[in-house]
């Protein structure tokens, strides 16, 4: 019997066979939760390798300078990373502990990103002795800490500053990140954003390279994507004027929506990463800023149809 009408719930290869049981990549789930016990999460290698590269191979068609970088916090594990280190992504941690499995399996560091809003610093200094590849200043403790720690270990920190461009997207309101009062970023519109590029670009241990957005989660609509990349391009362009900032890397975030019900209907990975690359490479061109390197930051929409809870 096929399971067709739970397709984008259920990972790829998933069918269930003549005994009743659900079959995942070719594992009876029964004889799974018999050996391994339950509760029990099962992920479907395939399906992660698929939306990985149709991520990948879609935002590079698009837009040749890019990466992707998986948000962590949607699932961690050390097979996990090893997965995503050899399909060539990137990674974004928002705690020492996922920094830990990272560099315990090896992850390329120069390709993992540190984001949040409440990065301690033991964190920080383990991402400066790890040599981790950027770190998105989220507030004006954070740039004045992670300044002070840098240059007390005698380096320049790459870093990224996490910008509010006060949009709304349409999702739940605990999901909201891009609004003016969320709690992530330098708001552009208060002139919080300027005063945090003012005071990295005064502070020689740290580099700055760019700027990164994240408006929400469970996002099904492109419109905000399109909004944030003008808004946050608009301010690369002040900046480079005002305080002479080359932007060399820009991030608008990850957040694209998944199928939690079968009611629910997200279009395509490809289509999205598609409309990203095309839109940034518009909107850079339009401005005359260059090609940066350009990132999105896929979590769910990676992992969400691999897994399955037994
Ligand atoms: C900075 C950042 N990037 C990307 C994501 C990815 O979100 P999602 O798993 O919804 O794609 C999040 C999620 O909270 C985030 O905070």
């Amino acid at each position: 019997m096929s399971v067709e009408t739970k397709a984008s719930i259920l990972p790829l290869d998933s069918r269930v066979d003549g005994d009743g049981h659900l079959i995942v990549g070719g594992c009876d789930t029964v004889d799974l939760a018999d050996r391994f016990g339950t509760p029990l999460y099962v992920y479907d290698e395939a399906t992660i390798r698929t939306r990985c590269r149709e991520y990948r191979d879609s935002l590079a068609h698009a837009y040749a300078h890019s990466l992707v970088i998986y948000a962590s916090k949607a699932f961690t594990s050390p097979m996990l990373l090893q997965i995503l280190a050899q399909e060539g992504l990137g990674l974004d941690v928002v705690s020492g502990g996922e920094l830990y499995v990272a560099q315990r399996v090896g992850f390329p560091m120069e390709r993992v990103y540190f984001h949040g809003n409440n990065k301690g610093a033991d964190e920080l200094q383990m991402a400066l002795e790890l040599g981790i590849g950027r770190i998105v200043i989220d507030s004006f403790h954070e740039l004045e800490l992670l300044g002070r720690l840098a240059r007390e270990r005698g380096t320049r920190a790459p870093c990224l500053l996490r910008l509010s461009p006060g949009i709304d997207a349409h999702t739940h309101d605990y999901r909201k990140t891009g609004i003016l009062d969320s709690k992530f970023g330098f708001p552009i519109s208060t002139g919080q954003a300027e005063e945090a590029v003012r005071q990295v670009v005064a502070t020689p241990s740290l580099e700055l390279l760019g700027f990164h957005a994240h408006v929400g989660s469970q996002i099904f609509e492109l419109a905000p994507y399109q909004e944030t990349i003008g808004v946050v391009l608009d301010f690369a362009v002040e900046m480079r004027k005002g305080h002479h900032v080359e932007l060399q890397e820009f991030s608008p975030g990850g957040g694209w929506g998944i199928a939690y019900t079968p009611e629910d209907d997200p279009r395509p990975t490809r289509e999205v990463a598609t409309m990203v690359g095309e839109t940034v490479g518009v909107e850079l061109a339009r401005r005359g800023l260059g090609e940066p390197r350009v990132f999105v930051e896929p979590g769910r929409s990676i992992v969400g149809q691999a897994g399955v809870a037994l």
